[in-house]
């Protein structure tokens, strides 16, 4: 099993570049397969979770030719079942755009039911409620989504609740659906945009993305494109948390600065340093950081995606802060491996009050899921001694060599195998 090893108490310095954006990226990859023409996608984020899904799209015929690593070429002329049922795609979330996707070019998909982080139920409910809209039948049969369509005519359809994936899996059909489709409530946050503005360079006509409200007209195909993939604002606020936690000074570049302003303004209000450059932005912190109280909303909101990582921060940070994760209700389960490093956290229903301490102690903690697992990681930068961080491949999912970024800001991380006992004696003797 592979697992993380980091000697903590090096702060961060220096300069680090973001990938695209992997939730962006998602909906992209599966929109790709709607035209029977060539795409291009740049700055495709070489992660885990990308790679099952683009062999999702071949196993079922598309042709996926990677130029390198970050660039890919998409063509789905040749797609020959619209059955998704292997069993590796059940391990990620995005392989549910597959049902918007295939259901407006081919009035029909099957998709087995998605799995993704355990952070908490994740009801398809709105997916479904926007797909019955346009016309198509949907049944849950033997753990897969099942929907089907005559044809797909627009509607009007006002969201319960505000879901990025419903937002986009419904905008994915409407887009080849006949006649306007308007979403009400819908998800505001950077991927719906960017997915939207790649679906606008494939020929598709939809407004308004980025607010509530967004309008499809439906053409009747599609036709190729090449695009490239926003930053991922995820990736860029993990660093600068990071910079943050480590009391260190980073230089985190190839990020747009008005994704992170929420980030920023936390980080501005408890005394950590940060300026705004046109792509890029500086974190610096001295000396102690202050308490806040944050509650995770839809975007412009402070993200939920960011919960962990910020709630790790104020663990040693002076004064009481609360926490309120009011999205997933499952996404504390690293506050435990947190206290075992000497975290003190109390957790009740959804919100964390946090006590903060002067220091954390080195420990061995498992990641629970992918940001829970990169928030053990600033824990361990900052902590006295070694941290082993297991289940890695949790983390893996979405950051893009995470371990080799964070080396060239300076920290003491490798990734090794836990039974490599040659390599971990190496690394511990060069860190020591
Ligand atoms: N919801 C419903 N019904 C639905 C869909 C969602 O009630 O049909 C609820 C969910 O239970 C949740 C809320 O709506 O309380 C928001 O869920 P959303 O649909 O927005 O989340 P998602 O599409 O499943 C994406 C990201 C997550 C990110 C959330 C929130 C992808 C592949 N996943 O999930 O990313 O946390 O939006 O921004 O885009 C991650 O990257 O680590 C990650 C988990």
């Amino acid at each position: 099993m592979e697992q993380y090893i980091i000697k903590g108490g090096k702060p961060l310095i220096g300069e680090v570049t973001i990938s695209g954006y992997k939730n962006a990226a998602l909906g992209i990859i599966a929109a790709s397969v709607m035209t029977d023409e060539t795409v291009k996608i740049e700055n495709i984020p070489d992660v885990r979770d990308i790679d099952v899904l683009l062999q999702a799209i071949e196993d079922i015929g598309a042709k996926v030719e990677r130029i390198n690593r970050n660039t890919v070429k998409i063509n789905g002329s040749k797609i020959n079942t619209v059955e998704v049922e292997a069993d590796y795609v059940r391990k990620i979330r995005g392989s549910y755009y597959l049902v918007g996707a295939l259901l407006g070019k081919y009035k029909k998909a099957k998709v087995v039911l998605p799995g993704g982080c355990n952070i908490g139920s994740r009801p398809f409910d709105q997916h479904i409620k926007g797909f019955e809209a346009l016309g198509a039948s949907v049944k849950i049969e033997h753990g897969s989504i099942c929907s089907e369509a005559e044809g797909l005519n627009g509607a009007h359809i006002y969201f319960d609740v505000c879901s990025v994936g419903a937002t986009i899996n419904v905008m994915l059909a409407a887009c080849l659906s006949e006649g306007l489709t308007i979403l009400e409530n819908s998800a505001k946050e950077p991927h719906v945009v960017d997915v939207a503005n790649f679906l606008n360079s494939m020929g598709a006509n939809v407004k308004g993305a980025g607010t509530d409200v967004i309008r499809i007209k439906g053409v009747t195909k599609l036709h190729g494109c090449e695009y490239s993939i926003i930053p991922d604002q995820i990736e860029a606020g993990t660093f600068m948390f990071a910079a943050a936690a480590t009391k260190g000074d980073i230089l985190i570049k190839n990020i747009i600065p008005k994704h992170l302003e929420a980030f920023t303004a936390k980080l501005l209000e408890i005394g950590a340093q940060v300026e705004e450059f046109d792509d890029a932005v500086r974190v610096k912190a001295v000396g102690k950081l202050g308490s806040s109280h944050v509650k995770t909303l839809v975007y412009p909101g402070f993200l939920t995606d960011m919960q962990p990582q910020m709630t790790t921060l104020l663990a040693i940070s002076k004064g009481t802060s609360i926490v309120t994760e009011s999205i997933f209700e499952n996404r504390f389960k690293y506050v435990d491996e947190l206290s075992r490093m000497g975290a003190n956290i109390k957790v009740e229903s959804n919100t964390a009050i946090i006590d903060g301490v002067d220091k954390f102690t080195g420990a061995v903690v498992s990641a629970p899921d992918l940001r829970g697992g990169a928030a053990l990681v600033i824990a361990g930068l900052m902590a006295e001694g070694y941290t082993i961080v297991e289940d890695v491949e949790y983390i893996e999912r979405g950051y893009e060599k995470l371990e080799y970024k964070m080396q060239q800001l300076g920290a003491s991380i490798i990734k090794v195998d836990s039974e490599d006992t040659k390599a971990i004696k190496k690394f511990k003797l060069k860190v020591s």
